[in-house]
């Protein structure tokens, strides 16, 4: 359900379920951690493009793996057994040019992946929230320590309470996309941001890519932000919210 591709030193890794909006499951989480650690490893891989099939980016975490995961979520001593955090420790630490195109809806962890990315392309239709609040849910992802940096506390709660969808232009102005294109010259926009890191001395990219974020600080707030994500997929909110969802 992740299609990897590799051209000329990118790596492009493409969320393939169209038909669930790319609902994120914890096979895809997986492969997703697979795949960074090992464009991390090869020397020949100079930056990473996340891409999706379909008319939308990503629905975030799927709702059914969330209510089935549910047992294995409480059994886990540390959260780095679950794929989720394997994922997010991946993304949290990886050190070459992370690149999104992104379009239609972005979701959840759909949108607080971008905050991960070194650049962000979308198109015109791009729509990003962030609904875990009225999920009962925390922000997760390190999001509540990258989203306040990036557009400041005000406007991150807001975001986060008031359950706003945020269109491409005003996330543009927001400083969290980079550039929006047209949906069918989205693909050639981040390939060619993606081409043009890749151009660089690696090392130089790498090594100011770690100046700019402390990266063990924000896999602590990632922790702990899980944390108490875990225990809140257990409260009744929480549950009602993904019943609702699956009776539909
Ligand atoms: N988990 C599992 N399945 C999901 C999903 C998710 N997060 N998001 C969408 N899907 C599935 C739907 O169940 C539906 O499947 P079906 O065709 O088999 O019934 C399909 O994807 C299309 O979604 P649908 O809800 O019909 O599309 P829409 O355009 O009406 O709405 C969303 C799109 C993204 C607004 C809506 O799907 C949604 O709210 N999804 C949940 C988002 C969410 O809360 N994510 C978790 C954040 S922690």
């Amino acid at each position: 359900m992740i299609v990897t591709t590799e051209a000329d030193g990118v790596v492009t890794l493409r969320m393939d379920r169209p038909a669930k909006k790319n609902a994120l499951t914890k096979t895809m989480y997986a492969e997703l951690t697979d795949a960074l650690i090992k464009a991390q490893a090869n020397d020949a891989t100079r930056a990473v493009i996340i891409a999706a099939s379909g008319d939308d980016f990503c629905a975030g975490n799927d709702i059914m793996d969330f209510a089935q995961g549910l047992p294995e979520l409480r059994a886990a001593a540390d959260l780095e057994d679950l794929p989720v955090f394997r994922f997010l420790k991946a993304l949290t630490f990886f050190d070459k040019p992370l690149i999104a195109a992104v379009q239609g809806q972005a979701v959840g962890v759909g949108v607080t992946l971008l905050l991960h990315c070194d650049l962000v392309a979308a198109s015109e239709d791009a729509r990003l929230s962030l609904p875990f609040l009225k999920l009962g849910l925390v922000p997760e992802a390190g999001s509540t320590l990258l989203l306040p940096q990036r557009i400041g506390h005000q406007r991150a709660f807001a975001w986060m309470a008031l359950g706003e969808v945020i269109g491409a232009a005003e996330a543009r102005e927001l400083g969290l996309i980079n550039r929006v294109v047209a949906r069918d010259a989205l693909d050639a926009a981040a390939a060619e941001m993606a081409r043009r890191v890749a151009a660089l001395p690696p090392n130089a990219v790498r090594q100011t890519k770690g100046f700019l974020r402390d990266r063990e600080a924000l896999w602590q707030v990632v922790r702990a932000e899980g944390e108490v994500f875990r225990e809140l997929l257990f409260s009744p909110e929480a549950q009602a919210a993904f019943m609702a969802f699956m009776s539909k």
